[in-house]
């Protein structure tokens, strides 16, 4: 029998019990029915952002130099066969916590993730969902990744901890979102052995000045 499949989901939120963190759950009981496994590790506020020292990509070592918790974070997502990238608005981007980590963790984990299923949503109280929605999409789609959709973009609001609940449309489809990723990681590893991934190589860099 195949092994138990597993979902990492990142909470870029500070606060424990939040709105972010209730839709996590409802996408756990969409992945749990369908026999997938996930773990929530809460971002919030823990870690410092990149140095620019490019230590990671100049020896490849897939890690960051810097020690702290988001090398383990790193060898979670390498590990996991989804990951769902989750972050409340602050002034119209992703949290301060969330950018710190994932400017990090995708930079060192390179083509690590490449191929993995993703997927995203936002919580917010009224504005700036859609570019925030982009933001976090923009880490998965420069590794490869295959995202999972909804019927509509995946912000949902509510301002005070449990006040999504009243988006009825945004419950939906964060639901959706769920059943989604757990069809294309199912579709995904029932291809495993009959139909390989595409190759990928090296990627020229062109910096638009040589
Ligand atoms: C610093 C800060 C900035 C925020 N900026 C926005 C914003 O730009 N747009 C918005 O609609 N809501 C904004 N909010 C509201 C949060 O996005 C909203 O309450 C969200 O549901 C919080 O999720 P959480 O309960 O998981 O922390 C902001 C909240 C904070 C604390």
């Amino acid at each position: 029998m195949a092994s138990t499949m597993k979902v990492v989901a990142f909470n870029g939120s500070p606060r424990k019990g939040g709105n972010t963190e209730q839709c996590l759950k409802m996408i756990e009981k969409e992945l749990s029915a369908q026999g997938i496994e996930m773990e929530i590790i809460q971002v919030g506020n823990q870690v410092k952002g990149c140095m620019a020292c490019y230590h990671c990509l100049n020896t490849g070592s897939g890690h960051c130099v810097q020690k702290d918790a988001v090398n383990e974070w790193i060898d979670k997502m390498v590990e996991a066969d989804g990951i769902i990238l989750a972050s409340p608005v602050y002034y119209g981007g992703i949290s301060g916590g969330m950018k710190c980590f994932l400017d990090r963790a995708f930079l060192s984990a390179g083509n690590k993730l490449h191929h993995k299923v993703g997927a995203a949503f936002v919580t917010l109280r009224r504005s700036g969902g859609l570019e925030t929605y982009q933001q976090l999409n923009a880490y998965m789609n420069t590794m490869e990744m295959v995202i999972a959709t909804s019927d509509y973009w995946q912000a949902i609001h509510g301002l005070d901890k449990g006040e999504i609940m009243q988006d009825t449309e945004g419950v939906e489809v964060i639901q959706k979102l769920g059943r989604n990723m757990a069809w294309l990681m199912r579709v995904i590893d029932a291809a495993k052995g009959k139909i390989d991934p595409p190759q990928t190589g090296q990627r020229t860099m062109t910096n638009f000045v040589r």
